[in-house]
């Protein structure tokens, strides 16, 4: 089912609930159905934000490569991220989403140049291998944005979830390969 339409749903049930409580209390102040439903109505935002939320990223201390500003790249990507899940998990408008997506690629493109240019002003060995690794992750992206443009928000059911295995795994596997050479070059 679309996202607008399990909205609409939500806020239907919501509004009969209203109703219930309000035609409950017509007859007695007392009736335990709209006591209980109250109580039903202040449960939804929660269950409705933990189902709609399942793919919030959160920085962890772990995914430190050491190294101040690149650090600060990632949470700042890891942000971008977030908010392109919640547009697109929300189904807010199509230009708030498409705004948040390019949002994400391109301070990811500007991420890798800066990563790029600090590996090879430190003549990290491994230079050309993790540069690659970024020209594939770019491409795989560029697919996903072209796909966007053409069919919108249902062309994009993965999206949310491939975005998020593809930052961390890269953050949490490739960067950390480059911390030590690094270290040993005075870079924190
Ligand atoms: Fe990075
Ligand atoms: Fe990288």
């Amino acid at each position: 089912m679309e996202n607008r339409t399990k909205s609409f749903i939500y806020a239907a049930i919501i509004g009969l609930i209203i109703v219930a409580i309000f035609l409950g209390f017509l007859s007695s102040m007392a009736n335990p159905i709209s006591w209980i439903l109250i109580a039903v109505l202040l449960l939804i935002p929660i269950l409705y934000k933990r189902k709609a939320n399942p793919q919030q990223v959160q920085w962890r201390e772990e995914y430190s490569v050491g190294i101040e500003h690149i650090d600060n790249d990632h949470k700042k990507l890891i942000s971008l991220l977030n908010n392109f899940t919640i547009a697109y998990d929300y189904a807010m408008s199509e230009a708030f989403e498409k705004e948040a997506l390019n949002e994400l690629v391109s301070y990811t493109k500007y991420h890798f140049d800066r990563e790029e240019k600090m590996m090879a002003d430190h003549d990290y060995p491994d230079l050309t291998a993790h540069k690659a690794q970024h020209e594939v992750m770019i491409g795989q992206v560029e697919n996903f944005v072209q796909l966007y443009n053409e069919k919108g928000h249902d062309a994009l059911d993965e999206i949310a979830s491939f975005l998020s295995d593809w930052l961390i795994n890269h953050i949490n596997g490739t960067d950390k390969q480059y911390s030590e050479h690094l270290h040993n070059k005075g870079v924190y």
